[in-house]
């Protein structure tokens, strides 16, 4: 199949980590969102959590007001972040699992376990016009329960296959790889993220049918050495090496 160019989300959440450490303005994740765009990012990713642990409603209300790229709004499937996607109503909305004590979002949705319980936040989500997609691991069933759910994408969960390694990471690539054709081939938007680094995103960009990848803590914390915009200029660089996309944006062989 023709291989698309793979659309980078920066996720900024831990711009908001750092400024939040403090209580103070500085770093604003909103700045941090204008200097990706001018970097290359073509959409801007923030997980607004129930615990409010990093990014806020006001950073939320911000940058619906000033990107001029698509947001794609990381929440949970709770009644509070349905109402709040529903009066900024981003282009996008990625369905996380979310428990409170978690570093980060440690495995994908139950979207087969909890199907009749997210049925009503997908519906709702999609009757406004934004864009559902549901954050899972790379499995046939819950591919299928995103199928019956309607949601027209989901983002494959890559965080075990960056912390694995050796043979048990090429295991987990290829059980990656099968998921992407399986859902793509459904008829499903296919986008991955959760742990990318240099190191680990190019055997993922490579995966034809896959979209988007939404990549934020390894950017953020690479910017301290090199700066934001080298750091997305430099993964931007590795996703279209791996793509086969050449500078000048043709598509080489
Ligand atoms: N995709 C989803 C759905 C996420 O929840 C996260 C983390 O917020 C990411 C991608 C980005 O992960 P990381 O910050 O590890 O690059």
């Amino acid at each position: 199949m023709r291989r698309n160019k793979l659309r980078l989300g920066v996720n900024i959440d831990h711009v908001a980590t750092i400024r939040n450490a403090r209580g103070i303005r500085h770093p604003d994740p909103v700045r941090a969102a204008g200097l990706a765009v001018l970097a290359g990012a073509d959409g801007i990713t923030a997980h607004l959590r129930e615990d409010r642990r990093h990014i806020s409603d006001e950073d939320i209300a911000s940058l619906s007001d000033v990107l001029a790229v698509p947001l794609n709004l990381e929440i949970a499937a709770t009644d509070e972040m349905l109402e709040i996607a529903l009066r900024h109503k981003p282009h996008a909305c990625c369905l996380v699992p979310e428990k409170r004590q978690e570093l980060t979002t440690e495995g994908g949705l139950d979207a087969a376990g909890q199907h009749n319980r997210l049925k009503h936040y997908v519906d709702e989500l999609s009757r406004a016009g934004i864009r559902v997609s549901l954050f899972i691991d790379p499995d046939e069933t819950q591919l299928d329960a995103a199928i019956s759910l309607g949601a027209p994408v989901t983002e494959i969960h890559t965080g075990a296959y960056c912390e694995l390694t050796g043979d048990a990471r090429a295991e987990e690539l290829e059980r990656i790889k099968k998921a992407v054709a399986y859902g793509y081939g459904k008829g499903l938007e296919m986008h991955a993220g959760h742990g990318l680094s240099y190191e680990t995103v190019k055997p993922i960009a490579e995966i034809p049918e896959l979209m988007e990848l939404n990549i934020g803590h390894f950017l953020i914390g690479e910017a301290i050495f090199h700066g934001l915009e080298a750091s997305i200029v430099e993964m931007r660089r590795l996703m279209d090496e791996a793509r086969g996309v050449v500078p000048n944006g043709a598509t080489g062989a």
